[in-house]
């Protein structure tokens, strides 16, 4: 199914975030790219994990992506916005999983523990994924309450 994305990194996600946004684009999907534009000027990984988690919940984009240098500190910003589920992780059954039962709405990788090739599988899993409600939707909502 195409989407409509919505991704962003710091400093030390940019290069497998220029390399999920192709993957993704050319798979057909809609991919708003809010930055940072290179990898080598330092930048604050909060503040992009912020704006991305508004489109999220205006309901502008469906699934985010934030790269940073090991996604965790991208995850634990987003973790703090209402409405928003980030998951950090690094394998493909994960991926899934975080899709299939926790609904996640956020992905987080980092660019110094995947490269290219994994973040660009790791982000067409996540995509590709769909969540599976029933007794998943109850833990939702007590994690959402
Ligand atoms: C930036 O050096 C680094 O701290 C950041 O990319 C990220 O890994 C934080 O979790």
């Amino acid at each position: 199914m195409i989407m409509k994305l919505v991704i962003a990194a710091d400093h030390g996600g940019y290069d497998i975030k220029e390399a999920i946004k192709a993957a993704l684009t050319a798979d057909g999907h809609e991919v708003l790219d809010l930055g940072t534009d290179n990898g080598t000027d330092s930048v604050d990984y909060p503040a992009f994990a912020k704006a991305l988690c508004a489109v999220i919940t205006e309901g502008k984009a469906t699934l985010g992506i934030l790269c940073c240098g090991t996604g965790i500190g991208m995850s634990m910003a987003a973790n703090k916005q209402k409405g928003i589920r980030a998951a950090v992780l690094s394998d493909e059954y994960s991926a899934r999983l975080t899709r299939n039962h926790n609904n996640a709405n956020v992905l987080c990788l980092g660019g110094r523990v995947v490269d290219n090739e994994k973040a660009v599988l790791l982000a067409r899993t996540f995509v590709g994924a769909e969540f599976e409600g029933g007794r998943h939707q109850r833990r939702i909502d007590m994690l959402e309450a």
